[in-house]
């Protein structure tokens, strides 16, 4: 090993200190910009070491061209999608963003096997499973943030035979893997086996509900992590090899606590068949719903001691974070207690509410986790969901329906509760939410950002 070799170990060695410590200030929302930066800059300083590595070995000017031409066309389209995505799209970029790495990652494999005429069983083997991974996730990914941005059907779309046509492509990728390993039929096998995984990704995410797309994604990331690791291995990059196994571990950590938050089996969520995908039509629901205006609600509110504040997609939807704030801040200096309950799969996205409400300066010690805020429901006298649905539907608590055992926020503990949202429509699970039509609630319909706004004027006329 040269000096320079060294010294770029060195180098990859911090920056894999930068991930893991940037991945634990990602825990907490106070710490996370900071943890995100470290990440990055740990990033920075590895691809540059590997730059100094490259001209060291004295890179052709066609090899510099293409690293040029990558780097911008790269860089360019990243800053530019992550500058000017909605808040409601970040989902679907975060699985655009995957699709590359995983497409990036099976590329890798398939030129070091084209690169090296005799690469042995155990490098063939590792780039076998970089290949047929990275294209699964590849096409998954892709079909995974059209479902998310509405481009492909959010429903889950059952091709005929499913379950034969899976099991036929997962085994053709599997027989083409081992036959890599195995040092038969040159590029061939490699072919059939990334076409099959290309196949497998679109024939699997194609069947599973857009309810449940966040927790595929991060399982599509973990695989990316895996598949970028086998990489770093065929091309014995140490940085790529770490770099991987964090996403992959962490992607599979995230996917777990996904599931269990929302208590699907992970089985369950890759097996498919779940939900509607879409806001349904207007719910049944076998009773009476009762509505309130502004000026009602605002007197509910502005006469409570305690106030919950319940976000869900709908805030997303209609950006409506801010106007929250500000009704929350009115009360507070009426001498409210105004407290924010945070499921954990509110939204569409792991701590999709917790950034939305970090954007609006919410402190953070108002935001409180379910655990914490469930039992301070009964205490309540105000609980206000603002474009929440599934996370309140106490369905959830009988057994027999699309969401039971998902633990819920317990907003039916408090003594009235005000739901904002623009019809009697279905969340994400598609079914009708019993909430609405119990006895404490009432509907206050409308788009989340038009009706915080006038609870506001509302409170503000009342109160002087
Ligand atoms: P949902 O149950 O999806 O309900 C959101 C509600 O917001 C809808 O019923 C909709 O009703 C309303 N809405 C939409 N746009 C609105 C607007 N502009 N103004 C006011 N309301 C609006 O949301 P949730 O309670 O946050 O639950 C999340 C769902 O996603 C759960 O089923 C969860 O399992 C699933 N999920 C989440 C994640 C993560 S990680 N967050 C992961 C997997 C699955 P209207 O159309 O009547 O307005």
């Amino acid at each position: 090993m040269t000096a320079l070799e060294a010294a770029v170990g060195a180098v990859y060695l911090g920056a894999a200190a930068c991930f893991v410590l940037g991945l634990h200030l990602m825990n907490a929302p106070p710490t996370a910009r900071r943890g995100n930066a470290l990440s990055a800059g740990g990033m920075a300083a590895a691809l540059l070491a590997t730059l100094v590595l490259v001209a060291a070995r004295g890179a052709a000017p066609a090899a510099w061209a293409v690293i040029a031409a990558g780097t911008a066309i790269g860089a360019g389209a990243g800053l530019f999608a992550a500058l000017r995505v909605r808040m409601t799209a970040m989902p679907q970029l975060v699985s655009l963003f995957n699709a590359v790495g995983g497409g990036a990652a099976a590329l890798i494999g398939g030129y070091e096997f084209g690169a090296r005429p005799d690469p042995g069983t155990a490098v063939a083997a590792v780039i076998a499973v970089d290949v047929v991974i990275g294209t699964a996730a590849f096409s998954g990914s892709l079909v995974a943030a059209g479902k998310l941005d509405g481009r492909l059907p959010g429903r889950p779309v059952l091709l005929p035979a499913r379950a034969v046509l899976t099991a036929l492509l997962a085994l053709t990728a599997a027989v083409g893997a081992v036959l890599v390993a195995a040092g038969t039929g040159g590029a061939v096998p490699l072919a059939v086996a990334a076409a099959a995984a290309l196949l497998l990704g679109v024939a699997g995410v194609l069947a599973i509900g857009g309810a449940d797309m966040p927790v595929v994604v991060s399982l599509l990331n973990a695989c990316t992590g895996l598949a970028v690791a086998m990489a770093g291995f065929a091309l014995d990059n140490s940085m790529m090899v770490i770099a991987g196994a964090l996403v992959g571990a962490s992607g599979a950590i995230l996917t777990k606590l996904m599931a269990d938050a929302m208590n699907r089996p992970l089985s369950a969520v890759v097996a498919g068949g779940f939900g509607t995908g879409d806001g349904g039509p207007a719910a049944g629901g076998g009773g009476d719903v009762q509505r309130i205006g502004a000026d009602d609600a605002a007197i509910r509110l502005a006469y409570a001691a305690r106030v919950v504040m319940v976000p869900g997609y709908g805030l997303a939807a209609a950006q409506a974070q801010h106007e929250l704030r500000e009704l929350a801040d009115l009360l507070a200096e009426r001498g409210v207690r105004v407290d924010y309950a945070v499921h954990p799969v509110a939204g569409r996205m792991p701590g999709h509410m917790n950034v939305l409400l970090a954007e609006a300066k919410v402190p953070y010690e108002r935001m409180k986790e379910m655990e914490q805020a469930n039992p301070d429901f009964p205490r309540t006298d105000v609980a206000l969901v603002v474009g929440a649905n599934d996370v309140t539907n106490p369905a959830a608590r009988r057994p027999g329906t699309a969401i039971s055992g998902m633990p819920i926020l317990d907003v039916d503990k408090a003594e009235t509760v005000i739901v904002i949202k623009r019809s009697l429509g279905h969340g994400y699970a598609g079914i009708d939410n019993e909430l609405y039509t119990a006895p404490g609630t009432r509907m206050l319909l409308g788009d989340a950002k038009e009706a915080l706004a006038s609870l506001t004027g509302a409170v503000k006329a009342l109160v002087g």
